[in-house]
């Protein structure tokens, strides 16, 4: 067979699409051409409210003019310059600005291009940090069931999904997770709940099981995102943080949904008032215009990873081709700019009451068995119809043609509208998937 017979006639067969339902994709096929604003258009010039702002990673809405001029005088200027041994204006630039951004003390800043890879990057600094002081034998990692921390060996091992990890074998050694926070006594609970804070002493029982001194570090989401919006119960966070500090456990923070405003403040950390030793963010950073991501590390950690080693040698045997990418690092710094010109993360906190209430009156409509939300976050449950998920996929297709892109994480309905969409827009939004879920 010649290489060209093996090229099918059909253009959509050669893309192997991820996380999707490549063979239902095909027949039924939802292709986005064009966005503007919160708005996607279809091939046929429908037109489709962003209901998840990409993926969680465009707050400022789509096509900001100052970010593609940043990018294109960008590449004009510099396209790449290789990340290892040298280093681009930009990325400094970016680095001091997401520190002056971070909670106090987190104020190292190693780039990556995506959230997975900010997780991997996280995960091998803790390991390294307490091996250059002597305690190599802390190896475990502890994170969370329906936690999501990326596609990665070490991220999947972490997370906490059964169809992100059950195809791929065993995975990272010695890692525990910790139950999730979705509690009955929680349901309908907009906000933080009263009760679930012991959830956190799960953490305590790992270190009685397996000694403190072999536990690397905790990563936890703040929210978790993925599996649909799972907001901490009051006293969770900061019951986290007292473990890990008495035990010298690093807690991880993994920020790559909530960073840059979402919930109101620059990060989760600062919004539940709980500092972290490191924290991963990507997303939001750059607007979603580029792939970035980042890790913010406590100052003393990289130090002591600095200090171990000899002089002139590399520190810390990491790093990608596209880690601080000089475009990137100008969409960011294009992106940062707009956050701070425009206060841009109080207009999560103007919007967010309004959208959690109606998010909330979701309570006792038919088929209903959770909502949940926090800042920009939303999220109901839909009383699965047959196997799990399958309604949850049936009401994502069924929004893109009402003309609504919105998340399905299982039979959870999320929605995450853009910093930038109008009151009345996320309105839309809310009525359409009310629609479309009342319908399904
Ligand atoms: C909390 C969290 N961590 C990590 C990731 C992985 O990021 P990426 O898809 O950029 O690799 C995601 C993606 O949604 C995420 O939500």
């Amino acid at each position: 067979m010649s290489a060209s017979a093996r090229i099918s006639n059909d253009p959509l067969i050669h893309q192997w699409m991820p996380f999707t339902a490549n063979r239902q994709f095909m027949e039924q096929p939802r292709i986005i051409a064009r966005a503007e604003g919160v708005y996607y258009y279809g091939t046929n010039g429908q037109k489709m409210l962003d209901g998840s702002s990409g993926l969680y990673c465009i707050p400022l809405g789509h096509g900001r003019r100052e970010i593609r001029e940043a990018v294109a005088k960008q590449m004009e200027e510099l396209d790449y310059a290789p990340p290892f041994q040298y280093g681009v204006p930009g990325a400094f630039k970016l680095a001091t600005e997401v520190a002056q951004m971070t909670p106090p003390g987190l104020n190292r800043i190693m780039f990556s291009g995506s959230g997975s890879e900010a997780v991997e990057t996280a995960m091998k600094v803790a390991i390294q940090y307490h091996r250059v002081r002597g305690e190599g034998q802390r190896q475990r990692f502890v994170g969370r069931e329906r936690g999501y921390h990326g596609v990665n060996f070490g991220g999947w091992s972490v997370g906490g999904m059964v169809n992100n990890r059950k195809a791929f074998g065993v995975g990272l050694p010695g890692v525990s997770h910790m139950r999730h926070t979705v509690i009955p006594e929680n349901k309908f609970v907009m906000g933080q709940g009263e009760h679930g804070a012991y959830l956190a002493e799960d953490l305590q029982r790992f270190v009685d099981l397996h000694g403190a001194d072999t536990i690397a570090a905790c990563i936890v989401e703040p929210i978790a995102g993925s599996t649909g919006i799972l907001v901490p119960p009051k006293g969770y966070l900061d019951r986290l943080r007292e473990i890990c500090t008495q035990h010298g456990i690093l807690l991880i923070f993994d920020e790559v949904i909530t960073g840059f405003g979402r919930t109101g403040e620059a990060f989760a950390a600062q919004t539940f008032n709980v500092t972290p030793d490191i924290m991963t963010m990507a997303k939001a950073i750059s607007n979603g215009s580029i792939p970035m991501a980042a890790v913010a590390v406590r100052e003393d950690i990289q130090q002591t990873i600095l200090d171990a080693s000899p002089e002139n040698s590399v520190e810390f045997f990491h790093g990608y081709t596209y880690s601080a990418h000089p475009v990137a690092c100008a969409a960011a710094l294009a992106t940062l700019k707009i956050y701070r010109e425009e206060n841009t993360f109080a207009r999560v906190k103007e919007l967010a009451p309004a959208f959690l209430e109606q998010i909330g009156s979701f309570k006792g409509l038919p088929g209903i068995s959770d909502t949940r939300g926090f800042g920009l976050l939303g999220a109901v449950d839909v009383e699965p119809h047959g196997k799990p998920g399958a309604r949850g996929f049936k009401i994502l297709c069924k929004a893109f043609e009402q003309g609504l892109v919105l998340r399905a994480a299982g039979d959870a309905i999320v929605l995450a509208p853009p910093f930038a969409a109008t009151a009345d827009e996320i309105t839309q939004m809310v009525d359409i998937m009310r629609k479309v879920i009342l319908d399904s």
